[in-house]
């Protein structure tokens, strides 16, 4: 079938482009992020090969991953001509992947999206809560040298993109506060809210413990 073919070849493209990341956007996230679309595409109508292309696709012009987010940008073109995705195909997956980032919600930049782009969006924010999501704090913050928790820093609220992305003080704790445990009340549809509900429960208890051992209590 075309479609299985058009889908086989952004896979093997994403795979190529993020096969080496190793700043929690590797294809090992990529492919969370298409199954759980696929599971929420089982309850909303929206089209698969728009939807799952967008997942794979992403992260793959994505400027804090590569030096040349425009060249990026083109390769998915390219790639998506070459496929034989109809323009308005084209429009509607650059689109999702321009404009899905939690940094551009911050800046209110972000245009509507579709609901494939909804569907995408909620995957992708999925896979930063939960039991994935701690370890990914982890993961990341260990790689930029945050410190693990002061409870003498203060986490911070309502952050421009700017300020969000200049932090010298970040610790992991206050990530699950100043983003994590926000993205439970932005999911879009019915489905990633209900299992955000459940994920937001295992952040919870996490941080409990966390504090509680921290002082000593338990
Ligand atoms: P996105 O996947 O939306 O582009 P990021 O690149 O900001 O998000 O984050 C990738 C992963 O690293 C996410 O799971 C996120 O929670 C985590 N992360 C991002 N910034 C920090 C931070 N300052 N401290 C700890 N974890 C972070
Ligand atoms: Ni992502």
């Amino acid at each position: 079938m075309k479609r299985d073919n058009q889908l086989f070849a952004v896979h093997n493209f994403a795979k190529r482009q993020l096969g080496s990341d190793r700043s929690g956007h590797g294809f090992d996230h990529i492919e969370r992020v298409v199954n759980m679309a696929k599971k929420i595409l089982t309850k909303e109508n929206a089209d698969p090969l728009i939807t799952l292309s967008a997942a794979y696709l992403h992260d793959v012009s994505d400027e804090k991953l590569f030096d040349d987010p425009e060249e990026q940008g083109q390769l998915i073109l390219r790639l998506l001509t070459e496929h034989a995705f109809s323009p308005a195909q084209i429009e509607e997956i650059t689109a999702i992947i321009k404009n899905l980032s939690f940094s551009k919600t911050l800046n209110n930049k972000t245009q509507r999206l579709s609901l494939a782009g909804q569907i995408v969006q909620d995957a992708d924010r999925l896979d930063a809560i939960g039991a994935i999501g701690i370890t990914r704090a982890i993961y990341y913050g260990g790689k930029h040298a945050e410190t693990i928790y002061d409870p003498n820093i203060a986490p911070r609220e309502k952050m421009t993109k700017e300020e969000y992305r200049n932090l010298d003080n970040e610790t992991i704790i206050n990530h699950f506060y100043e983003k994590l445990l926000k993205l439970k009340d932005m999911m879009n549809t019915k489905t990633a809210k209900k299992i955000a509900a459940g994920r937001q429960k295992i952040m919870l208890d996490y941080l409990n413990q966390f504090k509680a051992e921290w002082s000593a209590e338990k």
